[in-house]
C-alpha cells in the first residue's frame, strides 16, 4: 500500500507466514531501496535460520507500470539485484517486464479490474491474477468478486488472487470457495502497530464501517476508495466532489504523495477491524476464524 507498506510491515507479515508486499515507490530516495530490500532479506534470513518449524513467507514488490512513473527501470534492476521472489505489477501490462523477473527466477502477479485486462495480462506473461473488484482499497474495481472470478475461472487455470473487502478469515475462506487460491488483504493492515500511518489514520480504519467509505476519481485521477473522514478533514464535501482531471494522474518519484497522506485510502471490509494490534495478532486472528468457518461449513 502507498506510502502504508515499509520494511516493518513486510517483515512482520513474512514472519507471520503471509506474503508481506510494498510498493517500490515507497522507498524514496530510489536509493532506499536497496536499503529496504536488504534489510528484508536479512531479517527474513535470520528468523529462518532461528526458526526452521516456521519459515517466513516470500515478499513481493510492487511496480506501478505507468508513463509516469519515473523510476521504473531503476527500480527493477534493484528488484533483480534482490532477485524478488514476486513482483506485482499495477496499471500496465508488459511483457519485457515479465520476461526480466523469470530470468532471475522470480514470478509476476498482475492486477486487473476486468476480464479484458485480465486476457492482456496473460498474454503478456503474467504468472498469477490480482482481481481488485468492487470495495477494495486503492484503486478499486467495479466488478462483483463473484462475477469477476467466475468469469476468469471459465479460461484461466493459473495462480488468481482475490481482492476488496476480505477482512476477517471467513471471507478468505469465501474467497477460495468463489474459485480464488488466495486472498489480498490490504486495508485491515493499516491498523496494525507496524504499519507506517498516522495514529488518527489507523483509529479511522477501526471505527470506519462500509458505509464510510466513498469511491472517487478526484484525488488522482483514477477511481479509489477513500475513508471520509479524511476527506471532510481535508475541507471537502464528499457527497458533492466533483470529477478529476485524468491528465493530471500522476505515480512518479513524487506525485501523488500528498493525496494518499491526508487523503486516506481504505476499503470497505473495515467494519470487521475492532482494534490496533500487530501483524501477528491479526493473522492469527485470520488463521483461527479461517479454522471456524472451515468447521463450521465441512463439519
Ligand atoms: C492506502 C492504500 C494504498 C494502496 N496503494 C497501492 C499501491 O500503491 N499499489 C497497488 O498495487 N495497490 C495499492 N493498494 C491496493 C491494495 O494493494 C489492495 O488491492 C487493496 O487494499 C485490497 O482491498 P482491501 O483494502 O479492501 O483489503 C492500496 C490500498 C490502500 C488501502
Amino acid at each position: 500500500m502507498f506510502i502504508v507498506s515499509g520494511p516493518e510491515l513486510v517483515i512482520a507479515q513474512c514472519k507471520a507466514g503471509i506474503v508481506g508486499s510494498f510498493p517500490a515507490l515507497n522507498a524514496r530516495p530510489q536509493s532506499l531501496l536497496d536499503e529496504w530490500m536488504h534489510r528484508i532479506t536479512e531479517e527474513l534470513a535470520a528468523w529462518d535460520r532461528e526458526n526452521p518449524d516456521r519459515p517466513s513467507a516470500p515478499f513481493a514488490v510492487n511496480q506501478i507500470v505507468h508513463k509516469s512513473n519515473d523510476r521504473l527501470e531503476a527500480d527493477l534492476e534493484t528488484c533483480a539485484k534482490w532477485r524478488v521472489p514476486i513482483v506485482i505489477t499495477s496499471l500496465g501490462a508488459r511483457e519485457e517486464l515479465n520476461t526480466a523477473v523469470h530470468g532471475w527466477g522470480g514470478i509476476t502477479l498482475h492486477d486487473v479490474i476486468d476480464d479484458r485486462f485480465a486476457h492482456k495480462a496473460v498474454e503478456k506473461g503474467a504468472d498469477g491474477l490480482i482481481l481488485v473488484t468492487t470495495g477494495a482499497g486503492g484503486h478499486a474495481g467495479r466488478l462483483n468478486p463473484f462475477a469477476f472470478v467466475q468469469e476468469v475461472r471459465d479460461w484461466f487455470d493459473g495462480p488468481v488472487l482475490l481482492s476488496g473487502a476480505i477482512a476477517n478469515g471467513g471471507a478468505v475462506l469465501g474467497a477460495q470457495a468463489a474459485g480464488a487460491d488466495l486472498a489480498y488483504i490490504g486495508s485491515p493492515f493499516i491498523a496494525t502497530v507496524e504499519a507506517n500511518a498516522d495514529p488518527a489514520y489507523k483509529q479511522g480504519i477501526v471505527e470506519g464501517r462500509a458505509d464510510d467509505i466513498v469511491y472517487t476519481n478526484l484525488f488522482t485521477g483514477v477511481h479509489g476508495n477513500y475513508l471520509k473522514q479524511s476527506i471532510v478533514a481535508a475541507g471537502l464535501d464528499p457527497d458533492n466532489l466533483p470529477e478529476s482531471d485524468p491528465s493530471k494522474m500522476n505515480f512518479g518519484s513524487g506525485g501523488g504523495a500528498k493525496a494518499w497522506r491526508d487523503i486516506w485510502g481504505s476499503g470497505q471490509g473495515i467494519g470487521a477491524v475492532r482494534a490496533v494490534e500487530t501483524v501477528a495478532d491479526r493473522v492469527d486472528r485470520l488463521a483461527a476464524e479461517y479454522a471456524a468457518a472451515r468447521a463450521r461449513l465441512l463439519g
